[in-house]
């Protein structure tokens, strides 16, 4: 049967665990930070930003269309993600307003970490001094990686920076949960001994002192990260979104910055690297970013967990959509029929259901459309799955559909 669209601001994805685990919020960062404050106040431990970084370039994310490219995991469509051209004053007057509403958004105890490249660094570190304190600057880190080609015309530019900085001087930083043993000891001019164990262990006698160095003992990162390589082109970590960064690199501020069950906010989520790794760690967490492919790109990320999509109110005409509808023991039998949502440019040969990328089936509740059952394309499970099971409970019955453009559209879905 024909479905209704339906207009849907919220959809909440339910584990059934110990309650809302994180939020995303599609749109705009200053006005979603706005729309937070009221609630989230002095109430965020850590805030990790990378934002576009003024390279004056777009960005894409290769978008994989139907089975056989999720299967064979080539070819797609590249999408324009973001683009990063503006001027310096646009730029610095937008981390301004972002900045300053981190800054309220953190917790006494809180830490805010702003990933950015040589061009903006300057610029950027002038603004945090300004919004949070110079005195309040704790690293300006280095992540040193070698991907990417070789230039001829300067030396090859292979590090990014992370400048750190805390919000008072009670920041609660817990250097321990990233300490690692070293895969292997860094050679030195100090003695090598071995303890009656058969430990390795390394000493040194300065000022009449000895000191000893265990080479199985776990040391702290410095503020130079040459430890964590950037995503490699066929990396099983990539979504497909130009800019994503390294999960080990957030796990790595995540760990030291926030502790389990306390909020981690990034309001450039892109492809949800910190929300991901927020979840990991038992973290909560809140993430923002106005290109809808980053929808996508929650909904696979962090399937299984308990959080909710805000999105702007819908303002396309929804496409055509079919399902039917079958009862059966304690559960509705819902399939996904048809659905054409006329996108042009699709690759060749791909049929108009090649372009759901995701599709869920759920209740229209106070709080929103809840999803009770979805399935999203993945490498495993490339074909689309026609049939979701949902629970036989009260109330409207809806369906959502996610295009491979990173459009949602909702739908009404008539109980038989
Ligand atoms: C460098 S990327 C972030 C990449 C991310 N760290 C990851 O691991 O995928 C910057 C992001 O900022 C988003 N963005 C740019 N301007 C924005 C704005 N005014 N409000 C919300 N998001 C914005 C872009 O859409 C892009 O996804």
């Amino acid at each position: 049967m024909p479905l209704k669209p339906i207009e849907v601001n919220r959809e909440w994805h339910t584990a059934g665990g110990n309650g809302p685990e994180g939020l995303f919020c599609l749109g705009d960062a200053v006005e979603n930070l706005d729309a937070l404050l009221p609630e989230y106040e002095g109430k965020v431990k850590l805030v990790y930003m990378d934002p576009p970084f003024m390279t004056g370039d777009r960005f894409f994310m290769r978008v994989r269309v139907g089975e056989d490219q999720w299967k064979k995991g080539r070819g797609g469509m590249a999408l324009e993600a973001f683009s990063d051209k503006m001027s310096r004053e646009e730029y610095l007057g937008l981390l301004r307003q972002v900045l300053t509403r981190c800054h309220r958004l953190l917790s006494d105890t809180g830490m805010i970490f702003v990933h950015i490249d040589y061009r903006a660094h300057p610029h950027v570190r002038l603004l945090l001094d300004e919004i949070f304190g110079e005195e309040n600057l704790l690293n300006e880190i280095i992540w040193v990686y070698q991907s990417g080609g070789r230039s001829v015309n300067h030396f090859s530019r292979k590090h990014d920076v992370i400048l750190f900085y805390r919000k008072t001087a009670r920041y609660d930083f817990n250097i321990d949960a990233v300490k690692s043993v070293p895969a292997q000891p860094k050679p030195n001019h100090m003695r090598r001994h071995v303890d009656p164990d058969g430990r390795v262990y390394r000493s040194i006698k300065t000022n009449g002192r000895v000191y000893t160095y265990y080479d199985d003992e776990p040391v702290a990162p410095t503020d130079v990260w040459q430890d964590l390589s950037h995503l490699q082109q066929k990396d099983p970590e990539r979504t497909g979104y130009d800019a994503q960064k390294p999960l080990a690199l957030l796990e790595r501020i995540v760990k030291c910055a926030s502790r389990p069950g306390e909020w981690v906010l990034d309001p450039f989520a892109g492809s949800c690297t910190t929300l991901e790794a927020a979840r990991r760690g038992g973290r909560r967490f809140i993430g923002i970013d106005r290109c809808p492919l980053t929808v996508n790109i929650a909904r696979r990320r962090l399937a299984g967990a308990d959080y909710g999509i805000e999105l702007p109110r819908s303002v396309d005409a929804a496409p055509a959509c079919e399902a039917s509808i079958r009862s059966g023991v304690g559960f509705f039998h819902v399939t996904l029929e048809g659905f054409d949502a006329g996108i042009p440019g699709l690759p060749e040969g791909c049929a108009p259901m090649d372009a759901v990328d995701n599709w869920s089936v759920g209740y229209l509740r106070p709080e929103g459309y809840r999803v009770m059952a979805e399935f999203a394309r993945t490498r495993k499970e490339g074909a689309l799955r026609r049939e979701l099971a949902v629970p036989v409970y009260g109330g409207e019955l809806a369906l959502c559909v996610g295009d491979v453009t990173g459009r949602s559209f909702y739908y009404a879905l008539e109980r038989i």
